[in-house]
Parts: structure tokens; C-alpha cells; sequence
């Protein structure tokens, strides 16, 4: 009977015209806890820094509103997480990222020659306004060496890092690994004498794929071969509280494969945090590993710019990426999860804000399904179990450092829920809860407060909506 009525209702168009809002349950358990979050962010390699500082003419005013919407807590997506690109060109045409030592020392044994620009194409000055909002986790990583260092000659293209496993006859016998790890050594020096610590540094940047930008092709054996002597030189430097990542596959499953040719390699205790993209396969299946997980860079490379919520169902709307954040976080035991570009002068969706076709500033809701967490779900928070009793209330749960409790609830259902939230873990007794709503109509919109009763409080939950639920 019941699934009759249910197709019957979709037939006639009135699923989403229920009088009464339906029922279910959210069980929460402080005491059951998932994975510790280290954050939410974006990227602006490539240049983009510099389009969004002004290079192009974005002008000052539109700058500041972009970083706002970036990184503020009060009118923004609270964002913890800059992933910056380290170049490998020789130049900066293009929208190519430039080296730190562009010239050959003329052997893998001769020291680099470093020519540190002061500005690093403006990443230095993002990550320094990203700093300034409270950001504290830098990620940097490049996406190749430098051209001299690897088989092809060329920091485009493909092409492996000299002396790793079976490079010897294309490279001549030449072992760059060492000059490559001083490299990306001095880089964090750079910063660091420029008052930005970088936190995280990665050395590929989706390995499985050959493209005309830089690139550089690796397996995980080969990835293996090259970890341990990064990490031994981050430690000898001073650079020990860095943590490697590795290999920003450009989808979920290589990623998974190259982490167990990874651990094959025996080099997973050299990384701190595994990283993949969502591009080529979406995150799936959580990485059986014991390390943190991060995926750092997918969009939708595809579509005409949407800044839509939920309209036609397309893939740069909000509501999908409200889902596959909360996918990542509550299937794939992500710790991080990173939008591609920041803000671009695009007309695509590359991107979380677009400044075309120059000193505009256009907010997507995307933005907003990635400030439901970040303004929320602040670092070293830590996902425990929740469940509910319907699964299109799709619900992740988290304790703050401070003790306070986050819930986010996404509902792909076409009607209203009436959800009782129960809280265990000794919590619950009195206390505000704040829901902060985003669909159609709002943007990351706080709105009326709740009262929290004995074990938990009661909500609605609107149809086609996301709600973050600050305790
Ligand atoms: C950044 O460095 C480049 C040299 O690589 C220089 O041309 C440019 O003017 C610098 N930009 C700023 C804002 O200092
Ligand atoms: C960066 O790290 C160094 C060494 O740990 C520390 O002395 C310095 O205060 C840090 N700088 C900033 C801006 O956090
Ligand atoms: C690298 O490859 C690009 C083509 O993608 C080419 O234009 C460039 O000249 C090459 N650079 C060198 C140093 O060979
Ligand atoms: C989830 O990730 C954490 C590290 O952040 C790890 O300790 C834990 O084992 C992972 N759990 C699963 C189910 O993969
Ligand atoms: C933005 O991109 C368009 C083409 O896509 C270009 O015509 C325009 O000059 C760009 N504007 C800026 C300020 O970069
Ligand atoms: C900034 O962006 C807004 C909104 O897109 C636009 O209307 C305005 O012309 C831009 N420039 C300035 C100086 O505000
Ligand atoms: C939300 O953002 C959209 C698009 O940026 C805008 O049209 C709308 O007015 C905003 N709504 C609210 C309630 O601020």
C-alpha cells in the first residue's frame, strides 16, 4: 500500500504540497567519535592570487569583499584551509607559476640557484591576508620540479622526477631526488622568512594524468621512492612540524591505488595526510589508512556559471555539492575538503565566486554549502556518530574544541521534516541552538533560536534546504 500511495503522489505533483511536515528522529553520541576535522577551503594557484589582489583590475573594494566571502566568519564561508601551488616555470606567462630556482646549477649535486621574487605570483600576500582572518593551515604543493629535474626536460607534460624507479636510462643516471626535496625545502624557508608558516607540503599534483601545464607523472612506488628523503630533509631543516602529503590523485580510486603501491613502497610513515581529487572517481569507500584524509580539488569543470541553490538540477548547483561535502565527510573519513578555485574571472564553475568579466563579484551557492562547515566546523573539531531515522536527512555531527556541538543536516527530501534531535553523551540541559539555513532563498541565514530541552531540542528541517545547528 505504502509505495503506491507514495508513486501516486509523485505522479500527481503534490509530493511537496503535504499539509504536515513528516517525523524522524536524529541520534546523536558524543561518546562515538569519528574523525578529528583539520578544515574546509580553496585554492587561488595559478595566479588567481593575483587576479583577485588586482593585477587584472579588480579594484580594492571588490578585493576585500572577495576576501570576506572567503574567509570571514560573520560574512563569509569561514574558510581554514589555503592550498597554494609551488611553480616550476621558468616564467610567469601565461598563467604559469614560477620557479624558485627557474636555471639548471648544471648537476643534481651542484647547489640551486633561488631566485625568491618576494611575492610568489601574490600567494605570499594571500596567504598572509588568509592569516589574518585566522587561517592557519598553508598547504602548499606543486603540481611538477622544475623542467631540469625530470626525464622529459620539461615541467609540463608529464614526464618523471630523475632517480626515481625506473628512470635510470631516460635520465642518464641522474638522481635529482635530493635537489628536488632542498627545493621544496627553501620554499617553505621563503615563506617562513616572510612570516607565513606553511603547514603541509606536497611535492605531485595529480601524478596520473599528462597535461600541457605542469605536470608530473608518478606511482606510488615511484612517489615511494622520493618520500623519505622529503621528509628527512624537512626534518634536518627545521621543518619537522610540516606534514607531507601525498599524491592528489584526480579521482578517489587512484588515489586509493596509488596509496597501497604507497604502502607497498613501505614509505606511508613518511606522510602525515593522504590526499586525492574528486574529479575522476568521487570519493568513495574511506582509504585504509590510519592517516589523515583530505580531498583537496574538485569542481564542476563542465558547466555554464550556476549560482543557484536548486533549480534545474544541474551539477554546479549548490544542493549537489551540499551533498557530496557531506558524502565525503561521513562516508570517505575526509578531514579536509577543498573547492577547486577560490574566486575566478570564469564563466564556468571552476571556481566559488566569479570576478568576470573582471571587477565583478558573483557568489555562488556552492560557496554556501562549503560555509555551512567551515564557518562552523572550526579545526580540531571531531565528527561523532549521528544517525537518522530517514536517510534523506543526511546529518554529520561535531564536537568543537570548545566543547560545543555542530549538526549538519542536508534534506534532499521534497517536503518539510519535523525532526527530534536526541543528544547522549551526558549533554543536552537547557542552551540555544542556532540553525544557519541555506536554499533558494538563503545564504548561510541564521534564524530563529531554538531552546534546547532535557536531551536534545526539536526543528523543522525544510524541504530542499541545508541547516547547520550550532549549540
Ligand atoms: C611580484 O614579482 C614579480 C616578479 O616575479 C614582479 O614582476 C611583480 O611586480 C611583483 N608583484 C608585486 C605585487 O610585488
Ligand atoms: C612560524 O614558526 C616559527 C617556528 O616554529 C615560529 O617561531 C614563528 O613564530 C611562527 N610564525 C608565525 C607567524 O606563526
Ligand atoms: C615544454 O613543452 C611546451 C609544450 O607544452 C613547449 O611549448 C615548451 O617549449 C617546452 N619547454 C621546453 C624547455 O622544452
Ligand atoms: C578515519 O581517519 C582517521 C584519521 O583521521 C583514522 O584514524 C581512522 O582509522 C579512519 N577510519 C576509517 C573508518 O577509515
Ligand atoms: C576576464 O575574461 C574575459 C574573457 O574570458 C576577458 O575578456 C577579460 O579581459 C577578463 N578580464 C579581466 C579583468 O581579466
Ligand atoms: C565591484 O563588484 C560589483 C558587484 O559585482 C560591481 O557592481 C562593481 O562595479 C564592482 N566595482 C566596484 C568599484 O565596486
Ligand atoms: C543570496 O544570494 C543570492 C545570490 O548571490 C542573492 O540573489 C540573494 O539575494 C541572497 N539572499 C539573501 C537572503 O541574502
Amino acid at each position: 500500500m505504502k509505495p503506491r500511495s507514495f508513486v501516486l503522489l509523485i505522479a500527481a505533483g503534490c509530493a511537496a504540497q503535504r499539509n504536515s511536515a513528516q517525523q524522524a528522529t536524529i541520534n546523536i553520541d558524543l561518546n562515538l567519535r569519528h574523525q578529528t576535522i583539520d578544515g574546509f577551503g580553496i585554492s587561488a594557484a595559478f595566479q588567481r592570487s593575483s587576479d583577485i589582489r588586482g593585477k587584472k583590475g579588480m579594484s580594492p573594494g571588490n578585493t576585500s569583499a572577495i576576501l570576506e566571502y572567503l574567509f570571514s566568519n560573520e560574512n563569509g564561508a569561514g574558510l581554514t584551509i589555503l592550498r597554494n601551488g609551488i611553480g616550476s616555470s621558468v616564467d610567469t606567462s601565461r598563467d604559469f607559476m614560477n620557479s624558485i630556482a627557474p636555471e639548471s646549477p648544471g648537476s643534481p649535486d651542484a647547489p640551486l640557484n633561488y631566485m625568491w621574487d618576494g611575492n610568489d605570483t601574490d600567494q605570499l600576500w594571500l596567504s598572509q591576508q588568509a592569516l589574518s582572518y585566522g587561517v592557519q593551515t598553508i598547504y602548499a604543493d606543486a603540481w611538477s620540479a622544475p623542467a631540469y629535474m625530470k626525464s622529459n626536460k620539461n615541467d609540463s607534460n608529464g614526464g618523471f622526477l630523475c632517480g626515481v624507479s625506473g628512470t635510470e636510462q631516460v635520465c642518464g643516471g641522474e638522481d635529482w631526488r635530493q635537489s628536488y626535496a632542498d627545493y621544496l625545502t627553501q620554499y617553505l624557508r621563503f615563506y617562513q622568512e616572510s612570516g607565513v608558516n606553511i603547514s603541509h607540503v606536497g611535492f605531485l599534483n595529480e601524478p596520473d594524468l599528462i597535461v600541457y601545464y605542469a605536470s608530473m607523472v608518478s606511482s606510488g612506488y615511484q612517489a615511494a621512492d622520493f618520500l623519505p628523503i622529503l621528509r628527512r630533509t624537512l626534518d634536518e631543516g627545521g621543518f619537522a612540524h610540516v606534514q607531507v602529503t601525498c599524491c592528489e590523485a584526480t579521482g578517489w580510486q587512484t588515489q586509493a591505488d596509488m596509496l597501497t603501491e604507497l604502502q607497498l613502497g613501505g614509505a606511508e610513515d613518511d606522510i602525515g595526510t593522504v590526499v586525492g581529487h574528486g574529479y575522476s572517481s568521487n570519493p568513495g569507500l574511506p582509504f585504509a589508512t590510519d592517516k589523515k584524509v583530505w580531498q583537496t580539488e574538485w569542481a564542476d569543470l563542465d558547466g555554464d556559471w550556476n549560482a543557484h541553490w536548486d533549480v534545474l538540477g544541474k551539477a554546479g548547483e549548490g544542493l549537489p555539492w551540499a551533498n557530496h561535502i557531506q558524502r565525503s565527510l561521513a562516508q570517505s573519513n575526509v578531514s579536509g575538503w577543498l573547492y577547486w578555485q577560490g574566486a575566478e574571472n570564469t564563466t564556468g564553475n571552476s571556481a566559488l565566486i566569479s570576478m568576470y568579466p573582471g571587477d565583478e563579484v558573483h557568489v555562488s551557492k556552492r560557496l554556501w554549502a562549503l560555509g555551512a562547515y567551515g564557518r562552523f566546523v572550526k579545526p580540531g573539531s571531531v565528527r561523532v556518530v549521528c544517525e537518522s531515522t530517514i536517510a534523506l536527512l543526511h546529518s554529520t555531527a561535531y564536537e568543537t574544541v570548545e566543547g560545543g556541538l555542530v549538526l549538519v543536516v542536508v534534506n534532499n527530501g521534497h517536503t518539510d521534516w519535523d525532526v527530534e534531535v536526541v543528544v547522549d553523551g551526558g549533554r543536552g540541559g537547557g542552551g540555544k541552538v542556532t540553525p544557519w539555513i541555506t536554499n533558494n532563498e538563503f545564504n548561510l541565514t541564521a534564524t530563529e533560536q531554538i531552546d534546547q530541552g532535557e536531551s536534545g531540542w526539536k526543528m523543522m528541517v525544510p524541504a530542499r534546504s541545508m541547516v547547520t545547528y550550532v549549540v
